[in-house]
């Protein structure tokens, strides 16, 4: 019988190794940290994006004086997008991943660990919950 004092919070994230991450061979340090986190892999795909699926992901930003080099940095060759899904996993996948300028990641990061840059800082992850069915449904349309 269920117990009724367990809740479940289980929830997915998507998440993506842009392509940095593919042309410096951390695809397979990645994974393992989220998988030995306890997070699971739901789906898992690399492909390489045009500029019209780069603008749907980065809606928020399309008009920000960064977009431009972000743009042609997140098409410039293969990536890998997946869908992580465990509990809390928006907030513990952010963790894992480290502020956003590498230069300033907590060392245990990825981030901290393997990246100098504010750009190319080797993964995305959703930053809510409403982000994270907003872009699993952009990137992963069979999954919902
Ligand atoms: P992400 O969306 O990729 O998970 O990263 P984030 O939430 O930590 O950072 P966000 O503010 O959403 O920025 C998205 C991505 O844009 C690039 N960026 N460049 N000033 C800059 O040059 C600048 N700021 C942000 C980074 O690749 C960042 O991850
Ligand atoms: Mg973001």
């Amino acid at each position: 019988m269920a117990d009724p004092t367990i809740q479940k919070t289980a929830q997915r994230t998507l998440v993506l190794l842009k392509p940095d991450a593919v042309r410096r061979g951390l695809v397979g340090e990645i994974l393992s940290r989220f998988e030995k986190r306890g997070l699971t892999i739901v789906a898992l795909d690399m492909r390489t994006i045009d500029g019209e699926q780069a603008d749907k992901h980065y809606a928020e930003h399309v008009e920000r004086d960064f977009y431009p080099p972000l743009r042609a940095f997140v098409t410039s060759g293969p990536l890998v997008a997946l869908v992580l899904e465990g509990d809390s996993a928006v907030e513990v996948v952010r963790g894992i991943n480290g502020a956003t300028d590498g230069r300033k990641a907590a060392p245990g990061t990825i981030r901290g660990d393997f990246s100098l840059s504010n750009r190319e800082n080797l993964v995305h992850g959703s930053d809510s919950a409403e982000s994270a069915e907003r872009e699993i449904g952009l990137w992963f349309p069979d999954l919902v």
